[in-house]
C-alpha cells in the first residue's frame, strides 16, 4: 500500500510522505473524534446505536474506498507524495468496519450468537457486510512491509482484495437502504470508474490522454509510454 518513490526519498527531518502519512491520520482519525464528542455530549440521536452503526459505517466505506483513489490520482497528477497516505487509509476502514461490526454485536445484538447468525443467513445486507469484513482482515493482517517481502508478488494479488471489499460494502448499503438509493448508487459508480481505471484498455487511453506525464520529472513519471502505477516496497506495481 506504501509508494517506494516517496517513501525513500531522504530528507533531512521530516519528509513530505511522513507529512502526507500524519495529515491521513488526523482526517481519518476526524469522524471517531466526532462521533465520541456527539457521544459525550449526548448528541447521538433517539437511537444512538443505530446513530453509531451508521456513522462507522459510513467512516469504513469512505476510508476504504479513499484508500482505491489515492494511486490513481496520483498517477495522473505525476505526484508521489500522496502515496503513502494508502496503508493509513486502508487500516483506518478496517477499524471504522471493526468498530461497525462490534456495534452490530455487542451493543446491538448483545453477543446473541444465535441471533446473529441467523441475521447474517436471512438478511442479505448483512451478509454483503460480513463478506465486505471478511475480505478486510487478510488486507489488515498483510498490510505491514514485513508481509509486502515476504508474499511478493502474491501481495499485489491479494490487495486487489480491496476492490471486492470495497463492491462487497456498496452491495451491503444498496440492500439495505429502503427508499433513497442515491448514496450508495453514488459510491457504486465511483467505484466502478475506480475498476475502470485499472483496465489495460483505459491505463491506454489515460496515458494518451496526459502525454505530459511522462516528461514530468519525479519518480511517478511513467516510462515512455506506459501508464504504470507507483511501485509497492516489493517492487510490484500496487
Ligand atoms: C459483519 C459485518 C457487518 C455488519 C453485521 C453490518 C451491519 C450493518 C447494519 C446493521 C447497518 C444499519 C442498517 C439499518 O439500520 O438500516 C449497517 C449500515 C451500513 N454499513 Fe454495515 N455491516 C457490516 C460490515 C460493513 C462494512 C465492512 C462496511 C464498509 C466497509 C459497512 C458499511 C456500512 C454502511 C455505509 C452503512 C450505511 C450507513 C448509512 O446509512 O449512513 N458495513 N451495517
Amino acid at each position: 500500500m506504501v509508494g517506494v518513490a516517496a517513501r525513500e526519498r531522504p530528507t533531512r527531518g521530516l519528509s513530505i510522505a511522513d507529512v502526507a502519512r500524519f495529515a491521513t491520520h488526523v482526517v481519518a482519525a476526524w469522524p471517531l473524534a466526532h462521533l465520541g464528542l456527539d457521544a459525550w455530549r449526548g448528541n447521538l440521536t433517539a437511537n444512538p446505536i443505530q446513530a453509531v452503526t451508521f456513522r462507522t459505517g459510513d467512516a469504513a466505506l469512505t476510508c476504504l474506498v479513499a484508500s482505491l483513489v489515492v494511486t490513481p490520482l496520483a498517477v495522473i497528477a505525476g505526484q508521489a507524495w500522496a502515496t503513502p497516505s494508502r496503508r493509513p487509509l486502508g487500516l483506518w476502514a478496517f477499524a471504522y468496519a471493526s468498530l461497525h461490526l462490534a456495534t452490530f454485536a455487542i451493543l446491538d445484538y448483545g453477543l446473541d450468537w444465535l441471533l446473529i447468525w441467523q441475521t447474517v443467513v436471512e438478511k442479505r445486507y448483512v451478509l454483503a457486510g460480513a463478506a465486505s469484513f471478511a475480505m478486510m482482515v487478510p488486507l489488515a493482517l498483510t498490510s505491514t512491509r514485513g508481509w509486502q517481502a515476504r508474499l511478493g508478488r502474491s501481495w499485489r494479488h491479494l490487495h486487489r482484495l480491496t476492490y471486492a471489499a470495497g463492491v462487497a460494502a456498496v452491495v451491503h448499503f444498496a440492500w439495505l437502504v429502503k427508499a433513497d438509493v442515491r448514496e450508495p448508487v453514488a459510491w457504486a459508480i465511483g467505484l466502478a470508474a475506480l475498476l475502470a481505471l485499472r483496465l489495460p484498455p483505459v491505463r491506454r487511453t489515460l496515458a494518451s490522454l496526459v502525454p505530459r506525464a511522462s516528461h514530468r520529472k519525479g519518480p511517478l513519471a511513467p516510462p515512455s509510454s506506459r501508464f504504470r502505477l507507483p511501485r509497492t516496497p516489493s517492487g510490484e506495481s500496487a
